[in-house]
């Protein structure tokens, strides 16, 4: 075994400024849990004349990506890029020169995470993503080490710093949705286009890798039910408090039967539930196994150093894997046919707010339209808005999606609606 373990590092960005503060920080006990050193060899950027977050030795730098996946000191390439058509293809390269790979990146392993682990495989390569999901957490070692003897039914939880980081200063501080995410995106939670987070789409991808490890099925993006918080409208975060509600962006597997339903959507928890005090850029999220019951994984899901953390750990147990020679050899094979569960075999309780006319029996023609298809309401609020109109709150008890779908549908054929302003899922006792 070599002396020192040299790295590679694909960008130097929030992440990779991360990496490198630990890597010098942290040699010593490196060295020590390990019994050789770790350097860092060559970094590739896109910009030589860039105002860097950390110094760095400008020899390291580069703006050839050859320095790095061709150089033949490099045992392991830490790849915190981002980006999908680019960071695939340096991946590729790097696992076929036989160099391990280490990545944050979900956008990548949710779109071609089989095809990489395929070739990591074929190469005895490792390939680890423990940063891809909820920052700091160790939450996809857990997952795959910690309860590989069980069976894991469902996974539940805030996986998006950004969008829980907005909600929070939004709900407690009263800030704007636009102040918070700039905030966000100065203290580096958010994607280079801050799109992803807040129209859900970064949560998906962070659920289509923890449901592939969790039910052993091939879950791709497109099998995810998406909506993001970017038309959230502050009156609902208001009417969910006198409801004792907090609105969160949460991400939902659950595996039934062995079929299986995932989404990502703003969702209303009840403020006794644990999630409901995850704030901040926090990530939180449950995992329940069949015969461990419910565990949940907490910490911050988004940041340098956090993130940087997660990125470490996998350096190190690709450096352990060596030191036993046995790279290549731990990877989570599908096992099920995908089946995804129909909006008949899906429950929930729902929150509805519709603007309606303001007359005598404008709530029973309502109640009686759900009254018909057996859904009950656990809380009603009927608030005037103005001359002529009213605003009625509800929140059903459990029904299954089509039901509810086909409220809404029905709904709009009431001449006493005036517009059905919004609906959410909600989760915990209301
Ligand atoms: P970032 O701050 O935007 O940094 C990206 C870095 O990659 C920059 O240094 C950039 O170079 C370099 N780069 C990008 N494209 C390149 C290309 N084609 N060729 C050469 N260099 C290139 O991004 P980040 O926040 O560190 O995120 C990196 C990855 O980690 C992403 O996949 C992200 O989803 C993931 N992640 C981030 C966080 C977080 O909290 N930020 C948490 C978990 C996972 P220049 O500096 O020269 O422009
Ligand atoms: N943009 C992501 C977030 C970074 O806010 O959660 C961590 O994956």
């Amino acid at each position: 075994m070599k002396k020192e373990i040299s790295i590679g590092l694909l960008g130097l960005g929030v992440v990779g400024s991360g990496v490198i503060k630990i890597v010098e920080d942290h040699q010593e006990d490196l060295q020590h849990q390990l019994g050789c050193g770790v350097k860092v060899e060559k970094v590739l950027v896109r910009d030589m004349e860039k105002a860097r977050k950390i110094a760095v030795d400008e020899t390291l730098l580069t703006t050839n990506s050859a320095d790095v996946l061709d150089n033949p000191n490099i045992d392991v390439i830490i790849e915190v890029m981002g980006g999908v058509d680019t960071a695939r293809e340096y991946i590729l390269t790097a696992l076929k020169a036989k160099k391990h790979v280490v990545t944050a990146n979900k956008d990548l392993i949710a779109l071609h995470g089989p095809e990489l682990e395929e070739t990591a495989r074929e190469n005895g390569c490792d390939l680890f993503y423990e940063a891809s999901v909820g920052g700091g957490i160790p939450l996809l070692r857990p997952l795959s080490d910690g309860l590989v003897s069980d069976r894991i039914n469902q996974v539940m939880g805030i996986i998006n710093g950004t969008t829980n980081y907005i909600l929070t200063k939004m709900d407690k501080e009263g800030q704007s949705y636009e102040d918070a995410l700039q905030k966000a995106q100065e203290l580096g939670f958010a994607e280079s286009d801050p799109t992803a987070d807040v129209e859900g789409l970064d949560a998906a991808r962070k659920m289509v890798i923890l449901a592939r490890l969790s039910f052993f099925t091939d879950v791709e993006l497109d099998d995810v039910e998406v909506s993001g918080i970017s038309t959230l409208a502050l009156e609902d975060i208001e009417y969910g408090n006198k409801l004792n509600l907090t609105m969160k962006l949460i991400g939902f597997a659950n595996r039934h039967d062995n079929k299986i339903e995932v989404s990502v959507q703003p969702t209303f928890l009840s403020k006794d539930h644990p999630l409901a005090s995850v704030n901040d850029e926090f990530n939180a999220v449950y995992v329940s196994g069949e015969q461990v019951g419910e565990t949940m994984f907490y910490g911050p899901g988004a940041g340098s150093l956090p993130t940087a953390t997660a990125v470490m750990s996998d350096v190190v147990a690709t450096i352990k894997n060596m030191l036993l020679g046995v790279n290549g050899k731990k990877f989570v094979k599908t096992r099920f046919e995908k089946q995804l569960a129909p909006a008949e075999e899906r429950f929930g309780q729902f929150y509805l707010r519709l603007r309606v006319k303001d007359e005598t029996g404008a709530f029973a023609s309502i109640s009686d339209l759900f009254n018909k298809l057996g859904i009950s309401f656990e809380r009603i609020l009927q608030t005037p808005v103005d001359k002529g109109a009213a605003e009625i709150v509800v929140v059903t008890h459990k029904t299954s999606l089509a039901n509810f779908q086909n409220a809404m549908e029905q709904l709009k054929d009431l001449h006493v609606i005036e517009t059905v302003e919004s609906s959410y899922r909600v989760e915990g006792d209301a």
